[in-house]
């Protein structure tokens, strides 16, 4: 540490949701994420030794040392800070011992990325404490960073959408992210919608999911869809088209692999959709993705498709399950003025089956990942 550098800095991540572009980034495929204004905020302070303790308003805290970073010790949500720490070290950061405080507003496992969002404000917090920059090039390699350690530390097999979300959303814009190749092409993508008088509802339907141990619902998907390729004799599915897949004799693969190719190109018709404000054209895509989903990808659950069909139903241009499925939140594309309409109808709905109600929110495209300024002393 120089005498420039921080001892103490705070840095704040967004959580996102997927407007379009489901299970398509593992598959080198395309998606459309926009950073939310719920966020993980964490405060990193600088020990003289190389303990780590970990603190969160959400979990038991937890202390050790770098040294059981590196032996791999570390597990349950620490293992997310942890992971962090030990890619960043791995590519060649000289991470200190350090007192990490956590607090999120993001609801825990419900698909808006809560995980990636602590990823991120940890990692953004230790370049701010290390005096790296915070500019595109740095942000794709802590986007990256934070992918590794979710996939290798933790154990997630994640596709690395929703880091690329958090560092490099922006308000009023999505994130256009293309996986062909190893390192992603990223575009953003203006989506005023309070400008048009749109807004999107973010209805949490309370059913939890866990990527990294549920019932391996999502490393399925991806074996599945690895299998699909492997049959059609193409490195992923980004490189088969709608007609090729009359090869695919297993009905299942054939299912999951018609939703990615029919899902990127859903991607680039609603980005076109968005750019010339053809809303009601965006609100259909958005329900078809859900329908593939369910139907081909099987990775909905009758809360997902409860809010859906509600909402569409009253009058909303489209909705969708957003993030991994099984369970978590669903997005509708709502007239302002009818937003009221469409969160009492999926009210509604919910109390019919018996079901407690939703959480509802109006989520805005906003800000990425950044430090909070004026937070850090000097040493
Ligand atoms: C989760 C993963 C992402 C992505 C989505 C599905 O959110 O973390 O990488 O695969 O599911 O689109």
């Amino acid at each position: 540490m120089t005498s420039s550098t921080p001892t103490t800095v705070t840095a704040v991540a967004p959580g996102r949701v997927n407007l379009i572009g489901e299970h398509t980034d593992y598959n080198h495929g395309l998606c459309l994420p926009y950073a939310i204004p719920l966020a993980c905020t964490a405060t990193l302070t600088v020990r003289d030794d190389r303990g780590l303790t970990i603190a969160s308003d959400k979990g038991e805290p937890w202390s050790g040392s770098l040294d059981d970073v590196e032996a791999r010790v570390v597990t349950g949500w620490p293992s997310y800070v942890a992971g962090v720490i030990w890619a960043l070290g791995q590519d060649g950061w000289q991470v200190p011992g350090l007192d990490i405080s956590i607090s999120s507003t993001i609801p825990l496992g419900g698909g808006l990325s809560s995980s990636a969002a602590l990823e991120c404000a940890v990692a953004v917090g230790l370049a701010g404490l290390l005096g790296q920059d915070l500019d595109r090039a740095s942000r794709l390699h802590l986007a990256e960073a934070c992918r590794r350690a979710e996939t290798e530390y933790v154990g997630a097999p994640t596709g690395g959408m929703d880091q690329l979300a958090s560092l490099l959303g922006a308000a009023d814009h999505a994130v256009f992210i293309d996986f062909a190749d190893a390192a992603p092409v990223t575009d953003l993508v203006r989506v005023a919608f309070s400008a048009a008088d749109l807004t999107i509802v973010v209805t949490d339907t309370g059913v939890r999911h866990s990527l990294a141990d549920g019932d391996g619902g999502y490393a399925q998907r991806r074996e599945q869809c690895e299998a699909a390729a492997a049959a059609l004799g193409v490195a992923s599915l980004r490189d088969a088209g709608i007609d090729d897949l009359g090869a695919l004799s297993d009905p299942v693969l054939l299912a999951r692999a018609r939703h990615v190719v029919s899902e990127n190109a859903r991607v680039v018709e609603t980005v076109a959709a968005l750019e010339e404000d053809r809303w009601a054209d965006a609100g259909t895509l958005l329900t078809a993705s859900h329908t593939s989903l369910r139907d081909d990808f099987a990775v909905s659950c009758p809360e997902l498709d409860v809010s859906v069909a509600a909402a569409v139903d009253a009058g909303a241009l489209g909705a969708r399950m957003t993030g991994g499925g099984f369970g978590g939140c669903t997005i509708a594309l709502v007239r302002r003025d009818e937003a009221p309409q469409v969160t009492a109808a999926i009210d509604a709905a919910y109390t019919a089956r018996g079901w407690s109600t939703p959480r509802q929110h109006e989520l805005a495209p906003s800000a990425g990942a950044d430090l909070i300024p004026g937070d850090s002393a000097p040493e």
